[in-house]
């Protein structure tokens, strides 16, 4: 199959939605009735949103309960004009950043309070998501290793940390430095210590991996980083919201935050186990000189004198007035019972994969389950699991897909049904031939064809994502 047959396949996936409203390709002379272009929003999300709101997507919609949700836009729509770029006309924003700042932070420090063990604050600032957080802390790394005179700072992560470090490597000239994971799929710890270098400003782990949802050796590897006196980033944006009840639930959750003295920065997701609304996440530092790296300040603009704390400029306070309002009404009793569904339903699924001839699941996770075969094409499992509407992640290096548990997957029978379409996908596998249609082609190229034709294709699927 080529690339134009893959990328001709998105587009007859896409044209369906996109055609069922008429289609603007300039602003309309006169503007329409506010109440026709409800009726077109209100056609398109009837579309799409029976697939997520019945438990067939794998994370995506975190929460999704239909009250949840619109409290989440009452809470958005009173602050929709607000901006923490002016907190003379908000200062409401500063007050819900600075809280939801504080809030995770607690979560995330254990007895401490928000403060760690030598009386010093946990700080930071809330970005509009996970890999806004992770660009942030790196950028931040980079400038503290630049202010200590390293030319070309180094950061060393796992093969499976998030493509958002190999992205902020790739947008601030860091060098990523790439360590194997063991059989587990956690962070082989010899081996980022023999990645370790003079260069090197800090070491990432993630609590869990985006793949496979195994949590890196994380004592370990803060303890390597404070004895060099480096950085341990510690990526949550998955589980933040979600580990520490789990551990309280009694769950094999290794410690992974700042009660570990040589963590010193977080990313937390409030937008994905925090049940806020999408665009909004956390970066905390154990100190504010790191801090102070990742905010910039121009004294010399006409514009004025200008002070920012995240990559953007102006910022949606709604959105993080919406995650104020996530965590209060959430509250502890609410995670804790969100974090006991979601784990059962996730034991549920990993025993019942276990179960199915063929299918295996990776590593040891908590409530992200990735799927291999050691002799099933598992992307042609999932292209059968996708046809029954299941919106599943496809995983490669080794081949595998996953799902990452959510509240939906909780729901009565949604787990199960997962489990019986899977049984019933590999039985369609053993007994059908391979299609052309789905992501098995696909995988099949990107395993075989050169990195550059690859990143080529993907570069034409970005593209045919904006055609109108
Ligand atoms: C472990 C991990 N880190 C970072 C991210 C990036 O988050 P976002 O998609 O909000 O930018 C994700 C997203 O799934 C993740 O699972």
């Amino acid at each position: 199959m080529s690339g134009e047959d893959i990328l001709g396949q998105l587009e007859r996936q896409l044209k369906p939605y996109r055609d069922s409203v008429e289609t603007f390709d300039r602003i309309p002379a006169h503007g329409r009735s506010r109440q026709e272009i409800l009726s077109l929003l209100d056609a398109l999300r009837r579309l799409e949103e029976p697939r997520w709101r019945q438990g067939y997507a794998s994370g995506a919609v975190y929460h999704g309960g239909e009250e949840h949700a619109e409290f989440l836009a009452e809470a958005y729509a009173l602050h929709a004009h607000d901006n923490p770029l002016h907190p003379d006309l908000w200062p409401s924003s500063t007050k819900f950043e600075a809280e939801v700042v504080a809030m995770t932070a607690r979560m995330l420090s254990g007895d401490e309070v928000g403060r760690h063990r030598r009386g010093a604050k946990v700080v930071g600032a809330v970005s509009t998501g996970g890999t806004e957080s992770i660009l942030l802390a790196m950028l931040a790394y980079r400038d503290w290793g630049r202010a200590r005179g390293i030319a070309q700072p180094e950061v060393v992560a796992p093969v499976t940390a998030h493509a958002a470090f190999r992205k902020a490597a790739h947008y601030f000239g860091l060098r990523l430095v790439d360590v194997p994971v063991d059989e587990n799929f956690k962070a082989d710890i010899a081996g980022v210590k023999a990645a370790m270098t003079d260069a090197t400003v800090a070491l990432v782990g993630s609590a869990p991996s985006f793949p496979h949802g195994a949590i890196d050796p994380i004592p370990e590897m803060a303890s390597l980083a404070k004895e060099r006196g480096i950085g341990c980033h510690v990526d949550a944006c998955l589980g933040g919201f979600l580990l520490p009840w789990a551990e309280r639930l009694g769950y094999p959750v290794p410690t992974f935050d700042f009660r570990l003295p040589g963590v010193t920065s977080i990313s937390v997701d409030s937008h994905k186990y925090g049940y806020a609304a999408k665009g909004t996440s956390v970066v905390l530092y154990r100190s504010e000189e790191l801090f102070h790296h990742q905010c910039y300040a121009a004294t010399d603009w006409p514009g004025g004198l200008y002070a920012s704390s995240t990559l953007l400029g102006s910022r949606p306070g709604g959105l993080i007035a919406a995650a104020w309002a996530s965590l209060l009404a959430t509250g502890e009793e609410g995670y804790m019972a969100a974090a006991r569904d979601i784990l059962q339903a996730a034991d549920h699924i990993k025993a019942g994969v276990r179960a199915i001839p063929d299918l295996k699941v990776l590593g040891d996770p908590l409530f992200v389950v990735a799927i291999g075969s050691d002799n099933l094409d598992v992307y042609r499992v999932m292209d059968h699991m996708t046809a029954r509407g299941w919106s599943l992640n496809g995983l490669h290096r080794p081949a595998a897909f996953h799902i990452a548990v959510t509240r939906r997957h909780a729901e009565p029978g949604v787990a199960d049904r997962f489990l019986a379409d899977l049984a019933a996908c590999v039985e369609a596998v053993r007994q059908s031939p391979p299609s052309d249609e789905g992501m098995a082609p696909l995988y099949g190229l990107a395993a075989v064809a050169p990195g550059d034709l690859v990143q080529g294709l993907l570069e034409a699927y970005i593209d045919v994502l904006y055609e109108v």
